[in-house]
């Protein structure tokens, strides 16, 4: 059985990918660092509906306890195939004379950072094999560039220049590389969001409604599955029609 590595899986979209994986055929490693309470029930939920799930707990943005989490994955479920990159930390808004230089480190971390060691750990192994995959999860704000939030968007268009110079050097190995960029999908965190921010995200989505995510998951299954063996470097924007470039 081929694994999937889903961190960030303890809640929210993390955690439908590592379902919807799973329902696919994936072994999954459910990744987390704190909350392992929900970590494990995912993990429980999976295993319940007859598949195979781990959960992995290391801090994504801690070289050392992603290298310790990688070989613990390998001898649980095996080595790892794909991994999809999701994880994150808090997301603050704040004006931009507040923005200091270790608040953008902070975001570099998560959607930099970590997929770069990730990848470095498995990558002897995928070029030996000539197979391997990585999704990043992205986001609107990286073309949108909405304020308040200049570290997030820098990190997440780092995160699609990188998708796509990762796609181009490792297409020859056989390994695809992609991301797909949400929009605003209600998890979690989000219960109690104020309803005008609500009514105007909405007003400026052709769609109409916010996705679920189920729907962001799908393009991710799609993308781990065969039947994208010819598509990399991309970008997928899952986001309602907000972002037609
Ligand atoms: N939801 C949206 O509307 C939306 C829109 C655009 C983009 N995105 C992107 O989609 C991804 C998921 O977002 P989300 O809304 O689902 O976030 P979320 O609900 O806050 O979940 C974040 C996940 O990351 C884990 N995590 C935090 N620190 C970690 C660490 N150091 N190592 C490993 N895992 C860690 C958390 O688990 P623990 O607390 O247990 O560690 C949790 O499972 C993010 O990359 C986000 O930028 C989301």
């Amino acid at each position: 059985m081929k694994v999937a590595l889903v961190t960030g899986a303890s809640r929210g979209l993390g955690a439908v990918i590592a379902r919807e994986l799973a329902k696919a055929g994936w072994a999954v490693a459910v990744n987390y660092a704190n909350d392992t309470q929900g970590a494990e029930a995912i993990a429980d939920s999976i295993r319940q509906g007859g598949r195979t799930a781990h959960a992995a707990k290391f801090s994504v943005i801690d070289q050392m306890a992603l290298t310790h989490g990688l070989e613990d994955i390998r001898a649980t479920l095996g080595p790892v195939d794909l991994i999809v990159n999701n994880a994150t930390g808090p997301q603050p808004d704040m004006p931009l004379m507040e923005q200091s230089w270790r608040s953008y480190l902070d975001q570099l971390e998560f959607f930099v950072k970590a997929p770069l060691e990730l990848l470095q750990a498995v990558l002897p192994d995928w070029r030996a094999r000539k197979s391997g995959r990585v999704i990043n999860i992205g986001s609107e704000i990286a073309e949108l560039g909405n304020p308040f939030v200049g570290n997030y968007a820098a990190a997440k268009g780092a995160m699609l220049s990188m998708t796509r110079s990762w796609a181009r050097e490792l297409a020859p190995e056989g390994i695809t590389v992609n991301l797909v960029a949400p929009g605003w999908i209600p998890v979690e965190r989000h219960a109690g969001a104020a309803q005008q921010a609500i009514d105007t995200y909405l007003g400026q989505t052709p769609l109409g409604r916010f996705g679920t995510p189920e729907e962001l998951a799908h393009m991710v299954v799609f993308l781990a599955s065969s039947k994208a063996d010819f598509i990399t470097g991309q970008k997928f924007a899952v986001n309602g029609g907000r972002t037609l470039l």
